[in-house]
């Protein structure tokens, strides 16, 4: 078992009998997706909605049953996976570009889930790129505007030689911040500027990180 697995089995434990599971995204989630599916596979009904394209197909192939958001009023439980996680349980997210349905299920739940390896244990956010998902509407003025106010590297997201375009048909600009000093104030600021849909910073979102290790500890934090 590896650190991933590890913490993604650990976090479907926490799934149980009639809940509505947010399902997340990534390397990570695909484990819990996987161990839920198992579950479902041996009797446990739940109801779930996936971040993106690529889970609702994993769902899919597990026969986890999916709903409309509409049918859905709060979820019991999300499980995701992050890209960096600082003490305060504040995360970097959207690596893999679902940083938009992650953060509206996330706020939706019960329960916010984050699963880890512990290489993604920080003391301050930043070292990974800060992806923030811009419209493509005149994405360039966006992009400009970011540059200019934040003084940082900041580049398109591509997917070979085109934008890389999201589930929700916008683009992203990752932002090499290297170190943010207040994760709020620039969630805050980012959240208000036209052009921008929604970013990676996911401050005071957490309720548990499970981090997992290479030998398939796991570690639990409230
Ligand atoms: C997807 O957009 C992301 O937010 C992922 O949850 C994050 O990038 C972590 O991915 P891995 O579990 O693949 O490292």
């Amino acid at each position: 078992m590896n650190a991933k697995q590890a913490a993604g089995y650990r976090a479907a434990e926490l799934v149980k009998e009639g809940m509505t599971v947010g399902l997340g995204t990534g390397s990570t989630a695909y484990y819990a997706i996987e161990k839920i599916g198992e579950m479902v596979a041996s009797g446990l009904s739940i109801r779930a909605i996936a971040t993106s394209k690529a889970s609702e197909e994993l769902a899919a192939k597990y026969n986890i049953p999916l709903v409309p958001a509409a049918d859905v009023d709060r979820l019991d439980i999300a499980i995701d996976g992050a890209d960096e996680v600082d003490p305060d349980m504040a995360l970097i997210k959207g690596g893999g570009g679902a940083l938009l349905r992650e953060k509206l299920v996330a706020v939706q739940s019960d329960r916010f889930v984050v699963i880890a390896d512990s290489g993604k244990r920080v003391e301050r956010l930043g070292q990974f790129k800060l992806p923030i998902e811009i419209v493509p509407f005149c994405y360039e003025w966006t992009l400009r505007l970011l540059r200019s106010r934040y003084k940082v590297d900041i580049e398109m997201r591509m997917d070979g030689d085109k934008l890389y375009v999201t589930d929700n048909g916008n683009y992203i600009a990752d932002a090499a911040f290297g170190r943010i000093e207040s994760p709020g104030r620039l969630s805050d600021e980012l959240k208000a500027t036209t052009g921008v849909v929604e970013h990676g910073l996911f401050v005071g979102i957490a309720d548990t990180v499970i981090i997992g290790y290479e030998d398939g500890r796991t570690e639990i934090i409230e």
